[in-house]
């Protein structure tokens, strides 16, 4: 089975746990993308009712709406019930990498309303020690080349995010440094220390977010309780 195969198995089964009336935090990416079809078909179907999503891209936002899938402000809900978003990297610990696709702010933040968060990947991402996957780093513009050359310095290798021959802009507007680790002994100390740094917003390192990750394989979906 391909990785796209193994996305759109975990991407399905994960709609299993969207139950009606359920306010539901909808993520980003391409394994969320077959998430949210399979949500939208069965919301036409009637299968599902009265579900209210809140999502963390402008990008899964349209693919929602288009679908026909109620959306609202994260301001305008009080709670979320369960949010279902993709990863870059777990660890054994369950620790991840979230930013791939440019969206770990607000992940981060949809993920911190939520009750319970689920993590949809194929066996690919899971890995023993998080870092072979470039941790991104959100930087807002002003001053964001200083920020680079601290981390630079720091022997960080950042790169910056393009798109095409421009630097990427998230959905806030601001720019994504790419940090190429290649491993990291310390996340919680990594995590911190980059947070502490003037002109970054956010990081893409998810330490103890997740409660339950649905993982892709040969075999079938496979799911892991954090
Ligand atoms: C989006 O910013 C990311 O956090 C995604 O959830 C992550 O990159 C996983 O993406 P794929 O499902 O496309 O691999």
């Amino acid at each position: 089975m391909d990785q796209n195969a193994l996305k759109e198995q975990t991407g399905k089964e994960s709609v299993k746990y969207i139950k009606s009336g359920m306010i539901v935090g909808l993520g980003t990416g391409s394994t969320v993308k077959y998430m949210v079809d399979e949500l939208g078909k069965q919301v036409q179907e009637g299968k599902i009712k009265d579900i209210i999503g809140v999502t963390t891209s402008n990008r899964t936002a349209k693919q929602a709406r288009d679908l026909g899938i109620t959306i609202k402000d994260i301001d305008d809900v009080n709670h979320i019930d369960l949010t279902i978003d993709g990863a870059d990297e777990i660890s054994d610990d369950f620790q991840g990498i979230k930013g791939g696709g440019g969206a770990l702010l607000w992940e981060k933040i949809v993920a911190n309303a939520s009750n319970k968060v689920m993590w949809i990947v194929d066996e690919s991402k899971l890995v023993h020690k998080l870092g072979a996957f470039p941790l991104p780093v959100e930087v807002i513009p002003f001053g964001s080349q200083h920020v680079f050359d601290r981390l630079e310095k720091k022997g960080y290798k950042p790169t910056w995010r393009m798109d095409g021959d421009k630097k990427f802009r998230t959905d806030e507007n601001n720019y994504i440094i790419d940090l190429h680790l290649g491993e990291i002994d310390d996340p919680k100390a990594l995590a911190d220390e980059l947070i502490h740094m003037v002109g970054i917003v956010e990081t893409g390192l998810f330490l103890n977010r997740v409660n339950d990750v649905i993982v892709g394989t040969p075999e079938g979906p496979k799911v892991l309780h954090a």
